[in-house]
């Protein structure tokens, strides 16, 4: 039977899922939520296939014996383009993904150029392409690695500044591709990147709008979880894999999103 306290588990590298976590509470504010960052494996987006496959499903398949999640969600795209259909296989709780949104995005672009802004592991996965394939079809999608935004996400949470020069960088060379010009729409394809979503408008001024899949990643775990009861015990938890100081810096950014509590797993 279901226990009413049965957390949802949000997986990330780091705090990128944390945008999907903010979108969560607004639908279901009386979950309990734990949130993992493996923060011993950040980032992903510069790791192999194999690498990133490991990692995921060996975290996620422990996590889901130590934790007794009713769901977990993959709140990354670089883990769910490699990994989504390997830790489907071997967990037999519900796992919802997070992939880059182009299929909204090739609704939304008058232009019929879209950027893409991912990690270097997103933007090469056959994942993307077949995306691409299948909804932009007609349309010209311009893949950028922005592995430069990870790290200022994470600055953020922090309470560091957000280097913004590294944020302009991506603009600039997104713009620079063939036909970038004509960019009108940005698929966001990594889940830190929304957490910069000022600093991004800033960048591309302004006729270019954004999209990323956090609020319907939590619809998703919403009507997955229709119905079920929820009780909090006790304050959310944030899980990092590395413990250590630069753990600490992050108290204050987890507590806005409602993690009160930080272990290591
Ligand atoms: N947040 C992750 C994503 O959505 C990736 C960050 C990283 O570890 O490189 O792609």
């Amino acid at each position: 039977m279901l226990e009413a306290n049965a957390p949802i588990l949000l997986f990330d590298s780091g705090v990128g899922g944390l945008t999907v976590l903010a979108e969560l509470r607004k639908l279901l504010p009386d979950a309990p939520v734990i949130y993992a960052a493996d923060n011993a494996g950040l980032p992903y987006g510069g790791k192999t296939e194999a690498q990133v496959a490991a990692r995921v499903a060996g975290l996620l398949g422990r996590m889901t014996e130590r934790l007794h999640p009713r769901l977990a969600c993959i709140a990354c795209n670089t883990a769910s383009t490699i990994a989504l259909d390997a830790v489907r296989e071997v967990l037999e709780i519900p796992i919802v993904g997070t992939v880059p949104a182009i299929k909204p995005a090739a609704a939304m672009t008058r232009s019929g150029v879209i950027g893409l802004l991912g990690t270097e592991a997103t933007i090469r996965q056959g994942y993307v392409d077949r995306l691409e394939a299948r909804f932009a079809e007609g349309k010209t999608l311009l893949r950028l690695a922005a592995p430069e935004l990870v790290s200022a996400a994470e600055a953020r949470l922090r309470g560091r500044p957000v280097d913004t020069e590294a944020v302009m960088r991506a603009a600039d060379a997104l713009r620079a591709m063939p036909g970038g010009d004509a960019i009108d729409t940005v698929v966001l394809a990594c889940t830190h990147f929304p957490l910069l979503e000022g600093e991004l408008a800033e960048a591309f001024g302004p006729g270019v709008q954004f999209v990323h899949g956090a609020q319907g990643i939590a619809r998703r775990i919403a009507s997955l979880t229709e119905g079920q009861p929820f009780r909090r015990d006790q304050d959310d938890l944030a899980l990092f894999t590395r413990d250590g100081e630069a753990v600490e810096a992050y108290r204050q950014g987890l507590a806005a999103y409602g993690l009160k509590r930080i272990e290591t797993f």
